[in-house]
């Protein structure tokens, strides 16, 4: 039962926005092939144009620096692939990567293909607070390295990566630098100006647009090599016919966004569930609290609890929670997030994530904080009567 359930899953995706619904119809209007050149494909045209646009002028770069795709995973595979396809290409002597260690799967995933194309690649660990070791990082960089990928905000935990300081350190070893920050985008303020990265990938449906649309952004003068073959399309950086609907509703809501105004509303609430458990339940620890971290975002472990039960319990209960990545997507392996911040097995699977939106409420978080700590007491109980029958 999910329909009547209250969201707390928004860095897992959210709903598409209210305006974007109302105009819907009219970019479905425009039906035709943008890269045709009769009548019908000029309208579609014209609108890929001005989101590309738009969103170029949100993000403070160039029209052309951006590369449409599917959405972030997509993004995530073009920008190493594509950049260290085209490096090989160029006869480039570099053969180190260096990956953030708490990186998405569809970053982390494409290690065996990074090896394979000859590559070394090497993990920069996090401490418990998901803190970058920086030592470790500037250590490991030399003049070897072509490609440093870390995310901005880990989808997770929330932690925001110092990325000003690791783009620079890159940059002083000639080391190109990409950043997914896909869940960045609408919470946390950045340009691509101040956080001057190479390549960067975003995603339609963690903003309130439409689901199928993401984007890469190359910043000029990048090497890029297309990983699909077929049309032109995109400047030959991605082939195939462009989600235009999708576009535009990502381009409509990335020119609304205000990320400062968004933590200011979400950052008491979340702040107020956490010192709510925090009182309440015992055996709560909050991860991530002592980094700089998205203001919506808060994961957390419970002793001695399945994060998978309490999830289930509150989905009965009617509201609907995240767990790590993995878990979430019926796999029962622990995130490998939380065990790469230093949690053993047993604590990551003891973990929940909740993650505000834009409506949340402070009663919604209020009448969670209380179903939580009831599930908390129903599944200690459990636990004991368990235990006492069966020894
Ligand atoms: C940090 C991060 N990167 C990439 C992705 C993948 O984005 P998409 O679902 O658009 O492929 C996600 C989605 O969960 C994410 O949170």
């Amino acid at each position: 039962m999910t329909r009547g359930n209250i969201y707390f899953d928004f860095n897992a995706t959210t709903p598409a926005d209210g305006e974007v619904l109302k105009q819907v119809p009219q970019w479905l209007a425009l039906w035709g092939n943008p890269s045709s050149i009769h009548a019908h494909g000029r309208g579609p045209k014209k609108l890929l144009r001005e989101s590309r646009r738009s969103i170029a002028k949100s993000l403070q770069c160039h029209p052309l620096e951006i590369v449409f795709t599917s959405g972030g995973s997509e993004s995530n595979n073009m920008a190493l692939k594509g950049l260290l396809t085209a490096l090989k290409k160029k006869n480039s002597k570099r053969h180190r990567v260096l990956l953030g260690g708490i990186e998405h799967p569809s970053v982390l995933k494409q290690i065996p293909d990074l090896q394979a194309m000859g590559f070394t690649v090497e993990r920069i660990p996090v401490n418990k607070n998901g803190q970058y070791d920086l030592k470790f990082y500037q250590e490991k960089l030399d003049d070897q390295v072509a490609l440093v990928s870390v995310m901005l905000a880990n989808n997770e935990l929330g932690t925001i990566a110092p990325l000003q300081t690791m783009i620079s350190q890159a940059k002083e070893v000639g080391a190109f630098f990409h950043s997914d920050m896909v869940q960045a985008l609408g919470k946390y303020p950045f340009s691509l100006q101040a956080l001057p990265v190479d390549l960067a990938s975003f995603s339609s449906h963690k903003v309130y647009a439409l689901k199928g649309s993401g984007l890469l952004f190359i910043r000029k003068g990048t090497p890029f090599e297309s990983l699909t073959q077929g049309g032109a399309q995109e400047r030959g950086r991605r082939a195939g016919t462009e989600n235009t609907v999708a576009i535009a509703s990502f381009a409509h809501r990335i020119a609304v966004l205000d990320s400062a105004s968004f933590a200011a509303e979400v950052a008491p609430l979340r702040d107020f569930f956490e010192s709510s458990i925090a009182k309440e339940i015992p055996g709560v620890e909050i991860l991530g609290q002592a980094s700089p971290r998205l203001a919506n975002t808060s994961c957390f472990t419970i002793v001695d609890v399945s994060g998978e039960s309490l999830l289930m319990n509150l989905d009965i209960r009617g509201f609907s929670v995240g767990t790590g990545a993995a878990c979430s997507s019926g796999n029962p392996e622990p995130s490998p997030v939380l065990l790469a911040i230093g949690l053993s097995r047993d604590q990551a699977q003891s973990s929940l994530r909740i993650s505000l939106g834009k409506d949340t409420t402070k009663a919604e978080v209020e009448s969670l904080a209380r179903a939580l700590a009831e599930v908390v007491v129903h599944l200690r109980k459990l636990q004991t009567e368990h235990e006492v029958l069966h020894g």
